[in-house]
């Protein structure tokens, strides 16, 4: 089958490449020239691990190529996966331009029937916009099916996400449509769940939502911990072998950052809102999430003293997680602002984010030398085994705050250091 792509993003990328692994041909549309110059050469513009490679292996073997001609990508292929952005709108509403332009574009340049897949994040009854949209640049009635698709991956582990999905969710009106998606992932070995557009919008929106309720919930609960000397890990731990509970997602830190959840929740909270149905379980997971990193660094003044001023700080990681460049709504970040709010006179080091500030430093030897206190931002393995003896030497205080409970405390502790996570006692 002949696929369309619209949007080359990480979900984009990432779809498109997949559907050429399962043997089709893909074009990827994008208006941004500095993207496709990237992409044609075999490079991503992005980090993520592994892409890359596959990408240079299907551009080499002509399997994808990218274009930024809409009128001869529509009319040439026969499924069109709408993959560009659906950024946060003051009110937390999801912004549908994007997505608006490109069902108009379908519209226009429609030559045959074609199906329309919505893959990026889409509020409910898009999909009737889309069909709206899409018949409303018509120049002749050709029809037309309109499938929402949504994806779950997860930057970082994009690839193995989208090659091993736990599920498959296609939401379409016609048999025609539905059959046609069907067969397009017939190489993939999980569950289909078969539905209409509404739901498959909703589903996509219910999973971002549970996961970062686990994630309040368990941050939430630290605090009680804290107060009671518990170890929330072994909380997690605890409650997390059973298995109606599941072990993922239940990892205290500083709280849940990235393009996706905080949008998402937001999103479906608005969508609620406008319904007069409001989901108040879902206000109080981003309120939760909000006061985290504020939480965190109270804990870290007390620790220092009841004053911050003037103290130097390492903060090890920028990015909202580990393994990817991204550092959108990323808790370091809302950490390290906080911190030159209060006078700290800040060092940061990445292993891959370049802020292309004056207080990055290139080594974390050069980071954490002269610091009353590191901070642990982001769990990039690079900072799991460093040598801490070593390191402490140079620093002026020996004070680690582990704001991922990433950090094995009872050797760093046993090397002098004070240690303080969340609720990792
Ligand atoms: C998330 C979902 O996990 C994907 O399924 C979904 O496809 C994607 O959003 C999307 O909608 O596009 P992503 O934002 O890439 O993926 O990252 P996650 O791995 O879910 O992590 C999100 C945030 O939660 C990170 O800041 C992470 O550090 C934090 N987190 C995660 C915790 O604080 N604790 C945990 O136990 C797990």
């Amino acid at each position: 089958m002949k696929i369309l792509i619209v949007g080359t993003g990480y979900v984009g990328t990432t779809t498109g490449l997949i559907f050429c692994e399962m043997g089709h041909q893909v074009t990827g549309l994008d208006l941004d020239t500095h993207k496709l110059k990237a992409l044609k050469a075999g490079k991503l513009y992005f980090y993520e691990p592994g892409l890359e490679e596959l990408l240079s292996r299907h551009v080499a073997a002509k399997n994808i190529f990218f274009t930024k001609n809409t009128k001869k990508a529509v009319k040439e292929n026969d499924i069109i996966f709408i993959c560009v952005g659906t950024p946060k709108e003051a009110d937390g509403s999801a912004n549908l331009t994007y997505v608006k332009n490109v069902a108009e574009s379908i519209g226009k340049y429609m030559n045959k029937s074609k199906i329309i897949v919505t893959k990026s994040t889409v509020p409910v009854g898009t999909a009737e916009l889309v069909e709206k949209w899409v018949a409303g640049k018509q120049t002749a009635p050709i029809p037309f099916d309109v499938v929402s698709n949504p994806e779950f991956l997860r930057e970082g582990t994009a690839l193995q996400d989208a090659l091993n999905p736990d599920r498959i969710i296609i939401g379409a009106t016609s048999e025609e449509a539905r059959n046609v998606m069907k067969e397009l992932y017939q190489d993939f070995h999980c569950p289909i769940v078969a539905t209409n557009p509404k739901a498959s919008e909703m589903i996509k929106y219910a999973a971002n939502s549970f996961l970062a309720m686990k994630i309040s919930f368990i941050n939430e609960l630290a605090r009680l911990c804290d107060d009671l000397n518990i170890n929330v890990n072994d909380v997690s731990k605890g409650i997390g072998l059973d298995q109606r509970i599941g072990p993922q997602f239940l990892h205290a830190g500083m709280g849940f950052g990235g393009s996706c959840f905080p949008k998402d929740v937001n999103a479906l909270i608005q969508t609620a809102k406008e319904q007069g149905q409001p989901l108040s379980i879902l206000e109080r997971v981003v309120k939760v999430n909000e006061e985290q990193p504020l939480y965190f660094i109270e804990k870290i003044k007390q620790a220092l003293g009841g004053k911050l001023e003037n103290k130097t700080i390492a903060v090890l990681g920028l990015s909202f997680k580990a393994n990817t460049d991204d550092t959108r709504e990323s808790p370091s970040l809302i950490l390290i602002e906080r911190l030159l709010a209060e006078q700290v006179v800040v060092k940061v080091h990445d292993p891959i984010v370049k802020l292309g500030s004056a207080y990055q430093y290139h080594t974390i030897e050069e980071t954490v030398s002269g610091a009353d206190a590191v901070v642990l931002g982001t769990d990039w393995d690079d900072y799991k085994n460093l040598d801490w003896a070593n390191l402490k030497l140079t620093m002026k205080q020996p004070f680690i705050f582990d704001g991922r409970n990433m950090l094995d405390k009872e050797n760093i502790v046993a090397l002098g250091f004070h240690y303080l996570g969340v609720a990792n006692h």
